[in-house]
């Protein structure tokens, strides 16, 4: 049977498949008014820069009202601007220059929990009787006081916590002032799909949903068995949450009927989507997710987010996900605001500069929309912060064998200025040597940066539609080389060969590749005799014969 391939004719409402995402964390960003915080002034200020990479969507994590116990992820007033990060008026200035730019924006919308001061939960937690009683996930004690089940939170200990004004638990799989929303009461599917019209109304093009497979739990509360796979992807394996099979608590399948509603009012507005899922088996939620064109457009998972990686392992995430989609699409990620900076994850602690090259590349040339994280353009290192200097609350609790995340979300160093110019006054976690020495300002115009590199390859993959919506398939090659093709129809196939590795490698060309070397990728690697040689972090980019 010869096989049907994706035809490469761009469908208008699938242009987020031909995208590049680019998150930007606007605490660190850029800060305007000297408070040591980034706000949307600052983003303003730097889109040019941006959209010099050559990316398409802006995600900004929140910048909404919050007392930032979890530092925005803990949201008290969904359609406001924390004073922290400006106003509303900032926010539609910020989207019309982007706009103005080509740029699209992407907001995170935080739907699974609130935070505790958020007035619904002030309400809710008034009483058993008040009109939001049932807005959040209340249960009565076990009868010796015990929460009712073992539900654990992600960031530590048990996920339910005793509210003496109620007598009852809540639920919280985050912090404890992040208390979950319950899903099952229509009113708050209502709540959510009306908060997010409001900022559709006000031009937004998409959404990035936080920990979208959190929405609903299991309404008899059953307490989950003992995990027979042990998921080190979504946390740390110190971590005991990661000892559970989460079958109760969340992935449930009343949350396909809520995607199919938000998808509804998402399609209103041509805007799409792209979910966070962290999930005992990622891969599976996330084609689940996206299946048949009426949920989610996009989901990514922690999948690419682990500590160690292999070409073994890049390939069998990529093949599982490609084996279980129907119609859905992935959006992978090497680096974001919850893990370890990628260049210090695989490089090592003295990743040279081509190995961000090399893996912006293979990112790159993956299927599924790429998802960028500020800084790693600039091949960044992940920062040292000392304890004393520690603000993410879940690396506290897990210090020293887990750290946090707070080492990947230190300020942006734009120049070499003090506070490498993010900001005048004093930043909110201390901007990294690395970083000084890689700031943007240092390598603009440098043709053998990082930063340059990015802009170039990003421009080089747009010629070619195979790259991003073409099929994809692998190759058998010997650790560290991670070989693949794409196919579109109509298009000449083209095969992509990377030395994930500091030592150069020669191995076997795949036979299908006929030798063609495609000029302008940027990265060294040549082809002698059918054997493809590969310098230190090198990769060779050809047409199949
Ligand atoms: C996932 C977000 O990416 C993370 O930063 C946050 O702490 C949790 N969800 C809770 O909202």
């Amino acid at each position: 049977m010869t096989k049907q391939l994706t035809q490469v004719s761009p469908h208008a409402s699938d242009w987020y498949r031909t995208a590049i995402i680019y998150q930007i964390y606007p605490r660190s960003f850029m800060d305007t008014n000297g408070d040591g915080v980034g706000d949307l002034p600052g983003i303003t200020a730097r889109l040019d820069y941006i959209a010099s990479l050559g990316v398409d969507i802006v995600w900004i994590s929140p910048f909404f009202k919050s007392p930032m116990k979890d530092f925005g992820y803990d949201i008290a007033d969904y359609c406001d601007v924390d004073p922290m990060f400006g106003t509303l008026a900032d926010f539609d200035s910020m989207i019309a220059k982007a706009h103005s730019l080509g740029l699209k924006i992407m907001i995170d919308q935080v739907m699974s929990h609130t935070a505790e001061e958020h007035p619904w939960f002030k309400e809710s937690r008034s009483s058993r009787d008040n009109p939001k009683a049932d807005w959040y996930v209340w249960a009565d004690p076990a009868p010796d006081g015990n929460p009712p089940n073992n539900w654990m939170s992600v960031f530590g200990g048990s996920s339910w916590q005793w509210d003496t004004r109620r007598r009852q638990y809540y639920l919280h799989n985050f912090l404890t002032s992040q208390p979950d929303l319950n899903f099952h009461c229509p009113a708050v599917q209502q709540a959510h799909l009306d908060a997010l019209r409001f900022w559709l109304e006000r031009g937004v093009d998409g959404i990035r949903l936080d920990a979208c497979n959190f929405h609903f739990h299991d309404t008899e509360l059953r307490s989950n068995p003992p995990a027979t796979n042990r998921d080190t992807a979504t946390v740390s394996d110190v971590n005991p949450y990661g000892m559970q099979a989460h079958i109760y608590d969340k992935s449930r399948p009343e949350n396909l009927p809520f995607l199919q509603k938000l998808r509804a009012l998402l399609d209103e507005y041509q805007a799409v989507s792209i979910g966070e899922v962290g999930a005992d088996d990622s891969l599976a939620v996330m084609a689940e997710y996206t299946a048949d064109g009426d949920k989610l457009h996009m989901a990514y998972s922690f999948n690419l987010l682990v500590p160690q990686c292999s070409a073994h392992y890049i390939r069998q995430q990529v093949e599982n996900f490609e084996a279980r989609v129907k119609g859905g699409w992935a959006s992978w990620s090497v680096g974001n605001h919850d893990v370890q900076r990628v260049a210090t994850r695989w490089g090592g602690p003295e990743a040279p500069v081509a190995f961000a090259k090399m893996i912006l590349a293979m990112q790159l040339s993956l299927k599924g929309t790429p998802c960028l994280y500020q800084g790693d353009e600039l091949a960044f290192a992940e920062a040292d912060v000392p304890f004393e200097l520690l603000q993410d609350p879940y690396g506290i609790t897990f210090w020293p064998e887990f750290k946090g995340r707070d080492g990947c979300r230190t300020p942006m160093a734009w120049s070499d200025a003090a506070n490498g110019g993010f900001t005048t006054g004093k930043p909110w976690l201390p901007v990294s040597p690395d970083h000084l020495v890689k700031a943007a300002s240092k390598q603009e115009g440098d043709a053998e940066s990082s930063l340059e590199f990015t802009r170039r390859f990003i421009a080089w993959r747009r010629q070619f539609p195979q790259l991003t919506r073409g099929d994809i398939e692998f190759f058998d090659a010997p650790e560290p080389v991670l070989a693949l093709r794409r196919d579109a129809a109509g298009e000449r196939s083209i095969i992509a060969v990377f030395n994930l590795s500091g030592a150069p490698v020669s191995c076997a060309l795949p036979q299908a590749a006929g030798g063609e070397q495609i000029a302008g990728y940027g990265l060294p690697g040549s082809v002698v005799d059918g054997q493809v040689a590969l310098p230190a972090f090198g990769a060779w980019f050809g047409y199949a014969a």
